[in-house]
């Protein structure tokens, strides 16, 4: 409490002395940034006791907006100053109170997304492309389920027509990603976008986004799977969190594993999140099908890989605390504003 109440006096000075819009940018970075001085201790308050977090939580929040509203103010006047000097004077009274826009911010999910993704790049994963609309054989076919297969029931989706589907996951991108690339080595890439499938109730939106990795090289296992999320999981969650995977089944990956990641609301003691468990699932996972490096491209008696979709609207609900998915695709401000 004290270094924050300390921090917004900084802040507070700075900002009212900042000179012009260069001296705001550098500053609003410095506070408010990625990796700046506020967001920082953010990002710590995981690491207080239960009984601390919500005066914490709710002070550091109060102090970001706080922020966010005195930059955008002191924009504002510094893009005002010019106008208001060429201008007839005796037309305009300077003196009246401005209307100030407010600044905005970004969605939850889009900055979950990007967390993800720079969390994947740091570990030296390239981030690429997909497609939304795809064709039964990207989407199905070719990830080993056949147009018989009973797991497309799961995902009972959206066709455009009878080959041409809105992607029931981000998955294609592997065979896309591996066509694109064979026979070179490491194919090593995370993907984030949106799927589609006929569902809609509080826990399932028909439209939602997912992360697909995917590491193909020589000599990869179910270690390497594991340390990878495990890193991520405490980048993503906090340095203590731990993971743990149960045996599972996806048609493209064998074997295949449901991971779970300890609660990082109750540390894993069992609360309302996990269902007093301990454990939140955040991901399915599993080594890639040799049916599906075949139709990469690539040899299966040469290399394996491992491929895992995680769902970032789970997330992005986890990390705020939103109980109904639906509620971050009406864009109310109600919630985009606590957030
Ligand atoms: N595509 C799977 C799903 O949507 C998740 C997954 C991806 C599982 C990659 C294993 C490997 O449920």
């Amino acid at each position: 409490m004290k270094r924050l109440a300390e921090l917004g006096r900084k802040a507070r000075s700075e900002v009212a002395a900042a000179g012009d819009p260069d001296a705001l940018r550098e500053l609003e970075l410095r506070y408010l940034g990625r990796r700046g001085e506020l967001t920082l201790i953010l990002r710590s308050l995981g690491d207080l006791s239960p009984e601390e977090r919500p005066a914490a939580g709710q002070q550091s929040n109060q102090l970001r907006r706080e922020l966010t509203e005195l930059i955008g103010a002191r924009a504002q006047e510094m893009r005002a100053l010019p106008e208001s000097k060429s201008e007839a004077t005796d037309r305009l009274d300077v003196t009246l109170p401005g209307t100030l826009p407010s600044p905005g911010r970004a969605h939850p999910l889009m900055r979950v997304w990007q967390e993800v993704e720079d969390i994947f790049l740091g570990m030296g994963f390239d981030v690429v492309e997909g497609n939304e609309i795809e064709t039964d054989y990207f989407n199905f076919e070719a990830l080993n389920v056949p147009r018989d297969h009973p797991a497309r029931d799961m995902q009972d989706s959206f066709y455009v027509s009878r080959d041409i589907v809105l992607r029931t996951q981000t998955s294609p991108v592997q065979i896309r990603m591996m066509r694109q690339m064979a026979p070179k080595l490491p194919v090593r890439l995370v993907h984030a976008g949106r799927v589609f499938r006929r569902d809609d109730d509080i826990t399932h939106s028909p439209m939602f986004h997912q992360v697909e990795g995917l590491l193909v090289d020589r000599g990869i296992g179910l270690q390497h799977l594991k340390g990878v999320l495990l890193e991520f999981a405490r980048r993503f969650y906090g340095a203590e969190t731990q993971v743990r995977m149960r045996p599972s089944y996806f048609p493209f990956t064998e074997p295949s594993a449901e991971v779970d990641v300890t609660c990082a609301w109750c540390r894993g003691k069992g609360c309302r999140v996990c269902k007093g468990t301990g454990w939140v699932e955040i991901l399915g996972a599993g080594m890639v099908h040799p049916n599906v490096l075949r139709h990469g491209g690539y040899d299966p008696e040469q290399v394996t890989g491992f491929a895992f979709g995680m769902g970032l609207d789970r997330q992005a609900q986890l990390r705020f605390e939103i109980d109904n998915v639906r509620l971050l695709f009406v864009n109310d401000w109600r919630l985009l504003g606590q957030v």
